[in-house]
C-alpha cells in the first residue's frame, strides 16, 4: 500500500522539479562521467571519431578518417575495411565471450530462445552458406519483411557477412509497401515468414508476403519463410523458389562462410522511410561510420557493458531496431532482449514482469509507450521488481515532462538517469542527448548535442536564434553514422536535407532534418516536432502524402488532406479530410472503404483516426492546402488566420462536420 499523502507529496515535489542529476552511484561506474569529453571532442575534431572506430575490429586499418572533399556525400574511414557480423558475433566468441548470451527471445506466449555468442555465430554462418547457395552475391538488396524473431537479426547479420545490404520493412507494413520497397531495391530476395502472434491470436503474414511478391515487377530469386507459427499456421504451401527456413538449413549444418572483407563505405543496409512526398526514401547507410556511431553511441549514451542485459523495446523493423536492438549491442558484445508482443499482452504488467525475468539493466523505449503506462496506473510496474535497472531511455517523439517524470518514479525508482535521445532514420544513431554521467536532466529537453556534434537551432535565414525562441534543427557537421545518400538518387539526398541551410559556392553544408526546435541557455534542446508533411504517429515516422495517396486510390474519393492532430496516447493521430466525387457519399460504408484502402497501402499503423467528408478543402489562393488549418480543426484549436484563404467559408463547414454536428 502506498501512503497517499505521502505520495501526493511527492507528486507535487516531482511536478515542481525541473532538473535531475545522475546518482553518484551511477557516474562511478558510467562508461563516460568527465565532462571534458565534450571540449576534447572538439579539440580533436574530426580525429575524436577515432574513439568510435576504436570500439571496431578492422581488416585493414583506415588512414584518412573524414573526406570531406565532396560534401555533402561524406566518406568516413573510407579506406578501411572491415565486416559488421565479425565485428557483432565472432570478435566476441574468438575473446572467450563465446558463452555469453547474445540474445534473449521471448514470444508473446512465453515461450522462449536464447543464443549465446556461440549459437549465434553458427546459426549466422549457416544462414551465409545458404544466402550463398541461393545466389546471393555481394551487393545484392536481400529484403526481409518478418517480425520479431529471432531469425531477423540472424538474417541480417548473415548478409552483413557476405556483404549484401538488407533492407527491412516492419511487418506491420501492408503487401503493397512491400512491393513498392522491394521495385524501388531492384531486390531479389525476400527472407519472410509465416506469421506471429499479436494478443494471443496467430496472424496469417505469408499471406500479405505472398500479395507482395505477386506485384513486384522484377523476377525473384528465392523467398525464405521462417516457420514461426508450427501447427497454429495457415497451411500456405511453399512454391517454386520458396523455401522453409528449417529445411533450407538442414542442407549447411556445421558451415561456415568467412566474413567478407567490406570497405568502410560499402553499403550495410537500406532502409526505407517517409518524407515529405509520397514515396518512400531510400536511406543508405554504411558499413564502418555506421557501425562506429552506433557502437559508440550504444556505448556513451546508454553506458552498455558486455556484461548488461539490455532491452529495447522497439520493433527491428524500425531504425531504432536495427541500431539499438541489433548492430550497436551486438558490436559491443552485450545481451540484447528481443520481444515478439505488445505491452498488453497477456496483461498490462508484461513489460516489467520481463524486466524483472530478465534482470535487465539497462532500459529503452518510446513516449508513447510510456503514456499508456501512464495511464494504466502505476500498479502494474509496482508488482515486480525492477530494482535491477541502471538506466533508461527513450526516442521517438517529443516526451512530455509529466510522462518523463512517471518514467523516472514509477519504473526508475528515481535511481536511474534517464536519456531523450533525439535522432531520426538518416542520422544512424543518437545525436542529441545528454550523457547520462554527467548531464543534468531536463525533462522535455533532449539534452546539448552529443559530444563533437554541431547542432544548432536557427531562424529561416540560417541565423541562429535566441535561448527560448522557436527555430530549426540543423546540423552543421558530418558524423559518422550519417546516411551516404538516398538509394540510388543523390539528387533527391541533396534536395530533402540540404538544399534548405547550405551554402554550397562556400563549401558549407548544413544538414536539415525537418524538426522544429529551440534551446535554452544551458544549450539544452527541446525538438518541437517535424516540420514537414510528416506525422509521428506513436513514434511512427508516417507520410501525410502517402496517405493521401492511398486514400484518393479509394473508388469515389475526389481528393483528401491528411494531417496529425494531438492524440493523449499516440502523441500524433491521423486527421483525414476527404472530398468525394459526385454521385458518392459520406456513409459508413465509404469511411470503411477509405480505412481499409490505408491499411493496404500502408497498414494499420496509419489507419485514420477520424475520416471528415467535406465539399472543399481549405486553399490558399494559389491552390495550395491549408494544412495548418486543419491540423488546427483536428485539434479543436481555435483557428488562426484564415483571410489568405480562396474560401474563408469551407473551415466553418468542415469544423462542424468534424465535431459531428
Ligand atoms: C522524432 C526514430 C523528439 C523527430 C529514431 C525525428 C524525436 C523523427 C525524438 C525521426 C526525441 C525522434 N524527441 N522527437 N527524443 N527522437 N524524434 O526516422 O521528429 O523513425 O525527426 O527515427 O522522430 O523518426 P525516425
Amino acid at each position: 500500500m502506498t501512503d497517499e499523502s505521502g505520495d501526493g507529496q511527492l507528486e507535487a515535489r516531482l511536478a515542481e522539479q525541473e532538473a535531475f542529476e545522475p546518482s553518484d552511484d551511477f557516474i562511478e561506474q558510467a562508461n563516460v562521467a568527465d565532462e571534458s569529453i565534450y571540449e576534447e571532442f572538439e579539440e580533436e575534431w574530426p580525429e575524436c571519431w577515432t574513439r568510435a572506430a576504436d570500439l571496431l575490429d578492422w581488416d585493414e586499418e583506415y588512414t584518412e578518417i573524414l573526406d570531406d572533399s565532396e560534401g555533402p556525400f561524406y566518406e568516413w574511414f573510407a579506406d578501411g575495411t572491415l565486416n559488421a557480423s565479425y565485428n557483432c558475433v565472432d570478435r566476441h566468441v574468438e575473446a572467450g565471450d563465446k558463452n555469453r548470451v547474445a540474445i534473449k527471445w521471448e514470444g508473446e506466449h512465453g515461450n522462449t530462445r536464447t543464443y549465446t555468442y556461440q549459437d549465434l555465430y553458427r546459426e549466422v554462418n549457416e544462414f551465409a552458406a545458404a544466402l550463398r547457395d541461393l545466389g546471393v552475391e555481394e551487393d545484392d538488396v536481400v529484403t526481409m519483411y518478418m517480425p520479431m524473431v529471432p531469425e531477423l537479426p540472424i538474417a541480417m547479420l548473415a548478409c552483413a557477412r557476405i556483404g549484401a545490404p538488407h533492407s527491412v520493412v516492419f511487418a506491420g507494413f501492408s503487401a503493397e509497401a512491400l512491393a513498392t520497397r522491394m521495385n524501388a531495391a531492384e531486390s531479389r530476395y525476400l527472407i519472410t515468414c509465416d506469421g506471429y502472434y499479436r494478443r494471443g491470436d496467430p496472424l496469417d503474414h505469408q499471406a500479405k508476403a505472398n500479395e507482395g511478391l505477386s506485384s513486384v515487377d522484377h523476377g525473384v530469386d528465392a523467398t525464405v519463410v521462417v516457420d514461426r507459427l508450427g501447427d497454429d499456421g495457415f497451411g500456405h504451401d511453399l512454391k517454386g523458389n520458396q523455401h522453409d527456413w528449417d529445411d533450407l538449413l538442414a542442407d549447411f549444418q556445421g558451415d561456415r562462410v568467412d566474413p567478407v572483407e567490406r570497405n568502410a563505405e560499402d553499403m550495410l543496409f537500406l532502409m526505407y522511410t517517409s518524407g515529405t512526398t509520397g514515396k518512400p526514401k531510400g536511406v543508405k547507410h554504411t558499413t564502418g561510420g555506421y557501425l562506429a556511431y552506433t557502437a559508440w553511441t550504444s556505448h556513451a549514451v546508454l553506458d552498455l557493458e558486455p556484461e548488461d542485459t539490455y532491452w529495447c523495446s522497439a520493433d527491428i523493423g524500425w531504425i531504432t531496431g536495427h541500431s539499438y536492438i541489433v548492430y550497436g549491442p551486438l558490436a559491443l558484445g552485450t545481451t540484447t532482449v528481443m520481444y515478439e508482443g505488445t505491452p498488453d499482452y497477456p496483461d498490462r504488467g508484461r513489460l516489467w514482469e520481463l524486466v524483472e525475468k530478465y534482470a535487465v539493466d539497462v532500459f529503452y523505449t518510446a513516449p508513447t509507450a510510456i503514456r499508456a503506462f501512464m495511464k494504466w496506473g502505476p500498479e502494474y510496474p509496482e508488482s515486480y521488481d525492477l530494482s535491477t535497472l541502471r538506466l533508461l531511455g527513450t526516442v521517438g517523439e517529443p516526451i512530455n515532462p509529466r510522462a518523463w517524470k512517471w518514467y523516472y518514479k514509477h519504473i526508475g525508482g528515481e535511481e536511474c538517469p534517464i536519456v531523450d535521445t533525439w535522432w531520426q532514420t538518416e542520422t544512424g544513431g543518437m545525436m542529441v542527448s545528454t550523457l547520462p554521467g554527467i548531464g543534468t536532466m531536463k525533462p522535455g529537453s533532449a539534452g546539448p548535442p552529443l559530444p563533437g556534434i554541431d547542432a544548432r537551432v536557427v531562424d529561416t535565414d540560417g541565423e541562429e536564434v535566441d535561448a527560448g525562441q522557436a527555430g530549426y534543427l540543423t546540423v552543421q557537421r558530418p558524423w559518422p553514422g550519417m546516411l551516404r545518400t538516398l538509394y540510388r538518387n543523390d539528387e533527391r539526398f541533396i534536395d530533402e536535407y540540404w538544399d534548405e541551410y547550405s551554402d554550397p559556392d562556400e563549401g558549407e553544408w548544413v544538414y536539415f532534418p525537418e524538426d522544429g526546435a529551440k534551446i535554452d541557455d544551458d544549450g539544452y534542446i527541446t525538438i518541437l516536432g517535424r516540420v514537414d508533411d510528416v506525422v509521428n504517429v506513436s513514434g511512427h515516422r508516417l507520410g501525410t502524402m502517402e496517405i493521401e495517396s492511398a486514400i484518393v486510390g479509394v473508388d469515389g474519393v475526389a481528393e483528401a488532406a491528411v494531417v496529425g492532430g494531438d492524440h493523449d496516447i499516440k502523441g500524433e493521430a491521423v486527421y483525414a479530410y476527404v472530398i468525394l466525387e459526385d454521385g458518392y457519399d459520406g456513409t459508413e460504408e465509404t469511411r470503411d472503404r477509405i480505412i481499409e484502402g490505408v491499411e493496404d497501402a500502408i497498414g494499420p499503423i496509419a489507419r485514420p483516426e477520424e475520416v471528415t467528408f467535406t465539399p472543399e478543402l481549405p486553399k490558399t489562393r494559389s491552390g495550395k492546402i491549408m494544412r495548418r488549418l486543419l491540423e488546427e480543426i483536428a485539434n479543436g484549436e481555435e483557428l488562426g488566420d484564415t483571410t489568405t484563404l480562396r474560401n474563408p467559408d469551407v473551415v466553418s463547414d468542415i469544423q462542424e462536420q468534424a465535431s459531428g454536428d
